[in-house]
């Protein structure tokens, strides 16, 4: 299956530790939106988006890109990490999927090593996170979209 996840992770890179170690299960093109790249996601099977999350939602140029880019139809799955209260969590992506027609395959979510703000004075929090369970997690979570896809 030709999968591609469109992602934002810059804070601690959690959100990419954790496409990481999806990517251990099978191929995944990872396509940075902050690269300012144009693409085309026609040619895969299915598109993730992933983010941290920022001021409690998806990263926004994340989801820009997902109603840029995102074709009608075509199955998706979500993925995030936050630091400890995840907002609205990827429903601005779910809303655009929907709007789309696009199936959902499932959405993956963690915590993640958090220091913004006031939580550097205490040394962070989520110290640890993604950890080794969250990323078995992750790829058992991949392992599962992997079974449900007919291309594989
Ligand atoms: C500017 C900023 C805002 C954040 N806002 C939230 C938030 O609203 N809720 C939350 O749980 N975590 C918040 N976090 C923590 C991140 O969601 C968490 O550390 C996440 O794992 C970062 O992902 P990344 O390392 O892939 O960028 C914030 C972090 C930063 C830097």
């Amino acid at each position: 299956m030709k999968t591609a996840v469109c992602y934002y992770s810059r804070h601690h890179e959690n959100t990419r530790k954790v496409l990481e170690a999806m990517r251990a299960e099978g191929e995944i093109d990872l396509i940075d939106v902050a690269a300012h790249q144009t693409v085309c996601l026609e040619e895969y099977d299915c598109i993730g988006f992933a983010s941290g999350i920022y001021g409690f939602e998806f990263q926004k140029d994340v989801v820009a890109f997902a109603q840029q880019y995102l074709p009608a139809k075509k199955p998706v799955f979500f993925v995030y990490t936050y630091g400890g209260a995840r907002g609205t969590g990827a429903k601005a992506v779910q809303e655009i999927a929907a709007a789309k027609n696009c199936p959902v395959l499932g959405e993956f979510s963690c915590k993640g090593y958090d220091t913004f703000g006031p939580f550097k004075l205490v040394g962070g929090i989520a110290k640890g996170h993604p950890n080794a369970q969250d990323l078995e997690n992750a790829r058992r979570f991949y392992r599962e979209i992997l079974e449900q896809n007919p291309h594989k």
